[in-house]
């Protein structure tokens, strides 16, 4: 199997408080690896550091450069201060340095329609429900068309039927050669990955 992203013998310390300690984590082609563990185990940490927003006390973490990562993090509350619509939000995921095609729109809108939320394309993020909100940013993320996805709790905030949507857009990104780690409390979420990391234990 072909590694995609790997991370070895990962350490990480806030303010010299350790919270991961010699952590390996191997993103392959076509699979899906879970990360498990309690409230504070580090979970968000360790997406941190795999995307790159976070740097290492100890290990490292390697990817080839054409790999392209997109992470949909816990806590995005920042961004409700722009004063940014779902569909803008939506279409910055396929902002690669160029103007969007009709095909990069036709990715949006599909996105938008698959999670629902088409009906509510010019309103503000603000707006939103706490599910509509993490429709959107979930929508931003799989336009994206990477090649790892870094999901951390994507669906904590769903209803069970948006869920399953989620669920068979991963199964799909999956199957067309992507790797995708996932970050859940979800016994049954978890159980989608074929390998998991539990941290914290
Ligand atoms: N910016 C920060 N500064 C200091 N400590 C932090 C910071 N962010 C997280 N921590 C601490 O690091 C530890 C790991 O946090 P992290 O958010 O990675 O856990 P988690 O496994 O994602 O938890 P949850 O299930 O609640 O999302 C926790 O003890 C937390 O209090
Ligand atoms: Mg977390």
């Amino acid at each position: 199997m072909s590694a995609l992203l790997t991370a070895e013998n990962l350490s990480f310390r806030y303010a010299g408080t350790p919270v991961l300690q010699d952590v390996n984590v191997r993103a392959e082609a076509a699979s899906m690896l879970a990360v498990t563990g309690p409230n504070g185990s580090g979970k968000s940490t360790l997406l941190h550091l795999l995307a790159g927003v976070e740097k290492p006390w100890a290990g490292h973490v390697s990817r080839a450069p054409e790999v392209r990562v997109a992470l949909l993090p816990q806590r995005t509350g920042d961004i409700d201060a722009l004063p940014l619509t779902v569909t803008e939000c939506v279409r910055i995921g396929r902002f690669a340095r160029r103007r969007l095609t009709r095909a990069d729109h036709a990715a949006v809108h599909d996105l938008m329609e698959r999670l629902e939320i088409a009906h509510l394309g010019r309103r503000r993020l603000r707006e939103l429900s706490g599910g509509q909100r993490q429709r959107t940013l979930l929508a931003q993320t799989f336009v994206q068309e990477a090649e790892v996805y870094l999901l951390d709790e994507p669906t904590a905030a769903l209803d069970t039927a948006t869920r399953g949507r989620v669920h068979e857009l991963l199964t799909e990104k999956v199957r067309g050669g992507a790797a995708v780690v996932l970050a859940s409390h979800d016994r049954e979420e978890s159980a989608l990955a074929g390998r998991a990391v539990t941290l914290g234990r």
